[in-house]
């Protein structure tokens, strides 16, 4: 993967800084006799000094987020009592979420991270990771739980939106941008939820069964990438079960996490995902989420003294919080005693939009976009998700961000939104156009809107979000029937998707043009209208498949892989489609999806030419000429995709590299797409597991283009 360009991430980041009260100079200086408060020694060093100067009990702190993270108070619920921590540790406060700082007013809402994928944009996941960061710490809270990262098993999945796609690569190297955009500021990143939590149904009581090669090459390889590239302060292990044994205490936390990737953060659990003392500690969690339960001091003085657990192992964990907490600048930057009032700026608002305008994709356009309207047409915007004003509850409100539980508030905010209505009024007023509005609700009178306008422009949702997956991939709202009317009113009808995942498309070929804009966050409106009017070109690729229909998913009429079977209480889930996940499964079986992973088109076109693929001194040299043959400056994002030699047993392609190339109309570029000596080590590029990472000998396939679907050929050996 490319190394990101430092000078234009900091040029973009320099605007970000929001001023919030310093801490007090005299807390500093009393505080300057601590060894661990020495800046001149190393993280190392001081996390050593402050455990060597610590009681049992303040080190067991540390193993519980509110003990950890309120140094002073001693004591919690159920007759729970700590001593106060050693002086001049730092108060800590955990947010939620991979979309924004959750729950908060007076911060930005960005896009859902879908989104971000969609972009293909690492330096975008950084800076968008900076900028949520920044906004965390004036709101005064220093570690975010967020990336979130899964492997899209099944587009059911309730949180799809929350994370990067299908694609191992994809998510790992976004996640990888978006921890260091965090961590560029004193706030730690949280990769979640390791592993294999894949569905939202059951989550609790389920158990993801698979062998040891689908788990380390498809669930395993986004955390390994992110960890291996971002350095995250933490890791959060899931809620379900691994081959029956509970992720928090699963071997696997030890042996592949700490050990094989690695990571020499700290592992947290998540909320109320530990079942046990001993075999957790011993396993590998170093921290439980929220207030103490299983790590109690009673408990693990318990554990401790049944020698069910070491003190080794106590004084490990503990460790690796503080060292985290030292390493990302927790203990020097103390959070400002005030939070400011509203945490956005303009430069985060301006993020959030250019993330809903790259994100989005342009899935299907037979020329009716960019809208140019002449003087005095008439655009109607049709459907409840356009418009500030709810319709039955539904509003524009509803799909800026996820719902977070049916029936509660979004995740975010959104207070600053613009309506995709108010967006599409202000732009269609600079070309003389007038805008009318309707509903939804009444499909007839819909429809009848639309034959009256010159062109009508329809918005469809899903809401999705955690707690609960999809039963189906149907919009919501009655939106096939109100697609279906519009587009029969008015050919010339554009259909706007507000969905956090795959959605069938029964009425596809009746409508001319359609954009997938997922949640697009609180600069909807603007980034929508900007896509409508070719002001912004479309570039935006599919981070997962959308088929055809639920029934071509990998997991589809087997109740064993979805959503499993139970069995005492615990719903088994086969993953017995192994490595046949996303476009890896629609390319083995051979299924037609509805758009392929990778597909987006812009408003212009491009032409891939002189493929050249040259193994050389370790690297894999490949580049491709990209030539924009439209009329407009536009953004491609060229994929490499490689398949392995048939011993192997890979399915057929995977994303290898990818590249976003921007170029004017005539304009041509070579483009590179080299795999590196380091990359094909670190992000196994062209690796297999067999017990251990593994490359065959043997002729090895390249595709580049534009899509998962197409593209010039060619090969190598090795
Ligand atoms: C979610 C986590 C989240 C935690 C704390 C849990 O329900 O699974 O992703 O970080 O709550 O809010």
């Amino acid at each position: 993967m490319k190394r990101i360009n430092k000078a234009a991430v900091l040029a973009l980041l320099a605007p970000l800084a929001i001023a919030v009260t310093p801490a007090s100079p005299a807390a500093a200086a009393d505080c300057s006799a601590y060894p661990w408060m020495d800046t001149r020694r190393s993280p190392e060093q001081r996390a050593r000094a402050l455990l060597a100067a610590s009681t049992p009990h303040q080190k067991y702190r540390w193993l519980v987020e509110q003990p950890a993270n309120s140094p002073q108070q001693t004591e919690w619920a159920d007759g729970v009592v700590y001593p106060a921590q050693v002086p001049c540790t730092p108060t800590v406060v955990y947010s939620d979420g991979p979309d924004g700082v959750r729950f908060t007013p007076g911060v930005t809402a960005f896009p859902a991270t879908i989104a971000t994928a969609a972009t293909f944009n690492e330096p975008l996941a950084y800076v968008k990771g900076a900028a949520q960061a920044a906004e965390a710490f004036g709101k005064g809270k220093n570690v975010l739980l967020a990336p979130g990262l899964a492997s899209g098993r099944t587009p059911l999945s309730g949180r799809t939106p929350e994370y990067l796609g299908e694609d191992p690569l994809l998510t790992g190297v976004l996640a990888a941008a978006g921890t260091r955009g965090i961590q560029s500021r004193p706030v730690l990143a949280t990769l979640k939820h390791y592993v294999a939590n894949e569905q939202e149904l059951d989550r609790q009581t389920s158990s993801s069964n698979a062998g040891e090669r689908t788990l380390r090459e498809i669930y395993d390889l986004p955390f390994e990438i992110a960890v291996e590239r971002g350095d995250p302060g933490s890791v959060m292990c899931s809620y379900n079960q691994v081959n029956h044994v509970y992720a928090c205490e699963n071997p696997r936390l030890n042996q592949v996490l700490k050990g094989d990737i690695g990571f020499d953060g700290y592992v947290m659990s998540d909320f109320g995902s530990v079942h046990s003392t001993a075999p957790s500690l011993v396993n590998g969690l170093d921290q439980e989420l929220n207030r103490p339960i299983w790590f109690t001091p009673a408990r693990l003085d318990a554990a401790l003294a049944a020698g069910q657990i070491t003190q080794r192992q106590i004084d490990d964990a503990a460790f690796r919080v503080v060292r985290s907490y030292l390493r990302g600048g927790l203990f020097d930057h103390p959070l400002p005693a005030t939070p400011v009032a509203d945490a956005s700026t303009p430069a985060h608002k301006a993020v959030a939009r250019t993330t809903a305008e790259q994100g989005s994709v342009l899935l299907k356009n037979d020329g009716l976009l960019p809208l140019n309207p002449r003087s005095g047409d008439e655009i109607a915007v049709i459907g409840a998700t356009a418009s500030r004003t709810p319709t039955g509850g539904i509003s524009a409100s509803s799909v800026c961000s996820l719902p977070w539980r049916f029936g509660s508030p979004q995740t975010l905010q959104c207070e600053d939104l613009v309506s995709p209505e108010e967006g599409i009024r202000a732009r269609a007023a600079r070309d003389g156009a007038t805008v009318s509005f309707d509903n939804g609700s009444d499909v007839a009178a819909a429809a009848a809107a639309a034959a009256k306008a010159d062109v009508a422009v329809v918005f469809a949702y899903v809401r999705m979000g955690e707690f609960a997956d999809l039963t189906d991939l149907r919009l919501q709202g009655n939106g096939d029937a109100l697609v279906s009317a519009v587009a029969a009113a008015n050919p010339r009808t554009v259909v706007v998707l507000q969905t956090g995942s795959a959605v069938e498309m029964p009425w596809l070929d009746r409508v001319p043009a359609v954009l997938e804009t997922w949640y697009a966050g609180e600069q909807m409106g603007p980034a929508v209208a900007a896509l409508l009017f070719g002001d912004a070109n479309p570039s935006g690729k599919l981070p997962l498949t959308f088929p055809k229909s639920l029934a071509d998913t990998p997991t589809a009429g087997s109740p064993e892989q979805y959503p499993g079977v139970p069995v005492d209480g615990i719903r088994q889930v086969s993953y017995s489609e192994g490595l046949r996940v996303g476009y890896r499964w629609y390319d083995s079986e051979g299924i037609d999806p509805l758009f392929a992973f990778g597909h987006g088109l812009s408003y212009t076109t491009f032409r891939y030419s002189d493929l050249r693929v040259v193994p050389a001194r370790g690297d894999v040299r490949i580049s491709v000429r990209l030539t924009n043959t439209g009329r407009r400056t536009g953004t491609e994002v060229a994929q490499a995709y490689a398949s392995l030699p048939p011993s192997t047993g890979e399915p057929p392609k995977r994303l290898v590299a990818f590249s976003r190339v921007t170029l004017a109309p005539g304009q041509s570029r070579t483009v590179d797409l080299t795999l590196s000596r380091a990359d094909l080590r670190d992000l196994h590029l062209l690796q297999y597991f067999d017990g251990a990472w593994k490359t065959a000998r043997g002729t090895y396939g390249i595709q580049v283009g534009g899509s998962s679907k197409s593209g010039l050929r060619a090969a190598f050996r090795l």
